[in-house]
């Protein structure tokens, strides 16, 4: 067998060709890659140069020309996304230094007129459809580069008319020249209200153009899901909820941020991410050619690995939170339990208020069996290694005699414990 051939075989890439349909895909899709690209990413010093260092319109414009995605190969990103495990990827269409990656009608500043003369969206899409991944663009309402969006924050009524009639048009030509797009991926729109943006009747046309996508709540109207930035939570129980973290410290490429995240802290987080029922769009900066730092790529690839032997724990869809107890978090999925050993004991594992028995337990991975015995309100699972089995996160599964319930009403401190969580 040829390593693709094995990787289709494997229990993650069983779950990942499992087809995400319906209109709450996203509650099910759990893990998908953000990637933020753009003019910035020639600059390395994050996306918001342009605004910050006050970059003089002209040298910024300039940098078009010495954008040559010479790297550019999106089937590259889509594999390495869809080989590490995710489902969907989101890219920045438009971040708010204005520049267009694609062949935008309405604005001149764009990827076909740049260096590289390519439409950057149209290839990203088909690249990411080719691997069953779903795709979604970012879409900066707030914009550096038309000067008409400064004017209509600081009041100026025709300037907002025309920036938001700039930006209807550009949102469309988003949502009509790209077959089906699967995620609107707003974001700044701070500075105008959703009558200034006119949010409703844009959004009324994306959902005309995309009967079946998921509209984020940043066109200053709450829509189809909630984004959370850079921490994990949990939106109010039954609304969709996304947690956009970046890998190192940066959206945009910034060569000397060595700050990433370890395999073993993204498992963690899509742990916890799985127990609150939300998913985890995990982003990457590109380098100013188009190429993926090999950095972002190897630690992708390892939790990708993790999922290979673990992931059924991770895409199970939770019924209920069971977060007490001292070594991390859980999934309750029908009679399963899954335990993310992210405090390891060595060989037992304690549960207090476990209502169903036990039927089986194992280590997920290696299979190694381990006894579970009750004690009073205590379960016990007993015969785990003195150190981790599994060298990134280990994962138990249990089968257990009826869906777990769990008694924490003798356990002072609950409360506060439990204070994080939906219920
Ligand atoms: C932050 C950054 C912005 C980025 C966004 C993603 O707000 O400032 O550049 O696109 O996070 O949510």
């Amino acid at each position: 067998l040829t390593s693709a051939q094995l990787k289709t075989q494997s229990p993650a890439a069983a779950a990942v060709q499992r087809p995400l349909t319906g209109p709450d895909w996203l509650r099910h899709a759990r893990y998908g890659l953000f990637i933020h690209w753009g003019l910035y990413s020639t600059l390395g010093r994050g996306e918001w140069a342009r605004n910050r260092e006050q970059v003089p319109d002209h040298a910024y414009r300039a940098l078009s020309d010495e954008f040559t995605a010479s790297q550019y190969s999106p089937r590259d990103w889509a594999r390495t996304a869809a080989e590490s495990g995710m489902r969907y990827a989101v890219l920045t269409a438009k971040h708010h230094e204005g520049f267009c990656l694609w062949n935008s009608r309405t604005c001149s500043f764009n990827s076909a007129n740049s260096g590289a003369a390519r439409d950057i969206v149209q290839e990203f899409v088909e690249a990411f459809r080719q691997e069953g991944l779903k795709v979604g663009l970012y879409y900066s309402l707030g914009d550096w580069e038309n000067p008409d969006w400064a004017r209509a924050v600081k009041g100026d009524q025709e300037a907002e008319a025309r920036f938001v009639d700039y930006t209807h048009a550009l949102v469309d030509e988003l949502m009509t020249g790209y077959g089906p797009i699967d995620v609107l991926w707003y974001d700044l729109p701070q500075g105008l209200t959703a009558d200034q943006w006119r949010a409703k009747e844009l959004n009324q046309l994306v959902r005309q153009r995309q009967p079946g996508i998921l509209i984020n709540n940043r066109s200053m109207l709450a829509e189809d899901f909630s984004i959370f930035e850079q921490h994990v939570q949990a939106a109010p129980e039954g609304r969709m909820w996304e947690a956009c973290m970046t890998l190192n410290e940066s959206w945009g490429f910034v060569g000397g941020d060595k700050e990433f995240k370890t395999p073993r802290k993204v498992a963690s987080i899509l742990a916890r991410v799985s127990m609150l029922g939300g998913s985890l769009l995990l982003n990457v900066g590109p380098n100013g050619e188009g190429a993926l730092p090999q950095e972002s790529v190897r630690i992708l690839r390892e939790v990708g690995e993790w999922l290979d032997r673990c992931g059924e724990s991770v895409y199970a869809t939770r019924d209920k939170v069971l977060p007490f107890n001292l070594f991390g978090s859980t999934v309750a999925h029908g009679n399963h339990l899954y335990l993310f050993l992210e405090r390891y004991f060595g060989e037992t594992v304690t549960l207090g208020g476990l209502e169903p028995d036990v039927v089986c337990a194992e280590v997920l991975g290696t299979g190694q069996r381990l006894k579970a015995h009750r004690e009073g309100g205590q379960t016990h699972l007993t015969g785990l290694p003195p150190e981790p089995p599994d060298p990134l996160l280990t994962v138990i599964k249990m089968e257990l005699t009826s869906p777990a319930e769990q008694s924490i009403s003798r356990a002072i401190g609950g409360a506060d414990i439990m204070a994080d969580f939906p219920h």
